[in-house]
């Protein structure tokens, strides 16, 4: 039969030279398929006379079987390469040494303004914020800074630009966060205990003062607030912040304009051997301004200073930071080096509880 050398030879050509399965499937639709013209030749094996049938139907059932066999031989040879040409591309050097990925910490700053918020946070103050960039009354006139009073110029403030011909007082970049006392007064009314922790800016550069740095206020308004129960909650404040038993605290009369009568702070210290040391020694270290909240202050608050008093402090963050932690340039803090940030940050999962320990 000399169709079905042609038809062998046809085939066994298609299957070597098809590329991939879908073109092998295709060659074996056009073979073997039910309309595949291998079958439809075999199905013509029913009109034959018998003596033809004994010589076609072996003949065409050895086509079938070696035209089956090759498609088989083929797919799996495809198979192979495919696999080959994968494991070379997928490729991995397992013995190459690992890529080591720069590992962020948690800023000193913000763990310590974590472990203010717990303590305080279990005083009862919850956390009040206001916006840096703040008007002149809020920042001055709203705590009793009057436009003439000295502190304007004291502070060192940065102004915001104002457009040619607006003659509004300027914006100002809040030099404390004083300001936030009005603006909870204002939000909350009293009775309020609230801390205000964030970023202030003065025009100021040296190893312990940076144009941008941090504070957190407190102010506690209620019926018959005391000045101590100021000092109670400064020096409970402190005996958990520095995790000693022993604090002992100095009120330095002072003068701020929002409080009446005002004090200085300072904190017992030592500094022997060059290491410092809270609660005991000679030495005292200066760390908060405080005082009775000012009745024109609770006035522009909307608070009425014959019903309501109450205390206020300001305290710098990056200051008792850097006493906690033994850190010693402020400039440092906001280098952004990666260096630094490894010595002095703290693990980010290590979130300071009073009941675990603040700092671990
Ligand atoms: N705002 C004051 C400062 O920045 C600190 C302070 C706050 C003093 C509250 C008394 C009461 O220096």
């Amino acid at each position: 039969m000399d169709g079905i050398s042609e038809l062998r030879a046809r085939y066994l050509d298609q299957v070597a030279g098809a590329a991939d399965a879908d073109a092998l499937e295709a060659v074996r639709l056009a073979a073997l398929g039910k309309k595949g013209e291998i079958s439809l030749k075999m199905r013509e094996l029913g009109r034959m006379t018998p003596e033809e049938r004994q010589t076609a139907g072996p003949a065409l059932n050895g086509l079938k079987a070696e035209i089956d066999s090759a498609l088989r031989a083929r797919r799996a040879a495809l198979e192979d390469a495919a696999l080959d040409a994968r494991l070379q591309a997928e490729w991995l050097d397992v013995t190459l040494p690992g890529r080591p990925r720069p590992r962020g910490s948690i800023h000193p700053v913000s763990q310590v303004m974590d472990e203010l918020t717990a303590i305080f946070g279990d005083m009862g103050f919850s956390v009040a914020e206001g916006p840096q960039i703040e008007s002149d009354w809020y920042n001055f006139d709203a705590l009793n800074i009057a436009p003439e009073h000295p502190a304007r110029q004291e502070h060192d403030t940065f102004f915001m630009h104002r457009a040619a011909g607006d003659n509004r007082p300027p914006h100002v970049l809040r030099t404390h966060t004083s300001p936030v006392q009005i603006r909870a007064m204002q939000d909350q009314g009293a009775p309020l205990r609230v801390i205000a922790p964030g970023r202030v800016y003065r025009m100021d550069m040296d190893q312990t003062h940076a144009p941008m740095f941090h504070q957190v206020e407190g102010l506690a308004i209620d019926r018959a607030i005391t000045m101590a129960q100021l000092k109670w909650t400064l020096e409970e404040f402190c005996r958990a912040f520095f995790e000693v038993d022993e604090v002992e605290l100095r009120f330095r009369a002072s003068h701020f304009p929002f409080t009446e009568p005002s004090a200085e702070v300072d904190i017992r210290c030592s500094w022997a051997d060059g290491q410092l040391r809270i609660g005991e020694g000679d030495s005292w270290m200066e760390i908060l301004g405080s005082g009775m909240v000012h009745p024109h202050v609770l006035r522009a608050g909307g608070i009425d200073p014959e019903q309501w008093q109450g205390f206020a402090f300001g305290m710098g963050i990056d200051r008792i930071a850097m006493l906690k932690y033994g850190i010693p340039d402020l400039r440092a803090f906001f280098d952004s080096d990666l260096r630094w940030l490894r010595h002095y940050g703290f693990a980010a999962l290590d979130l300071p509880d009073l009941p675990g320990g603040l700092s671990r």
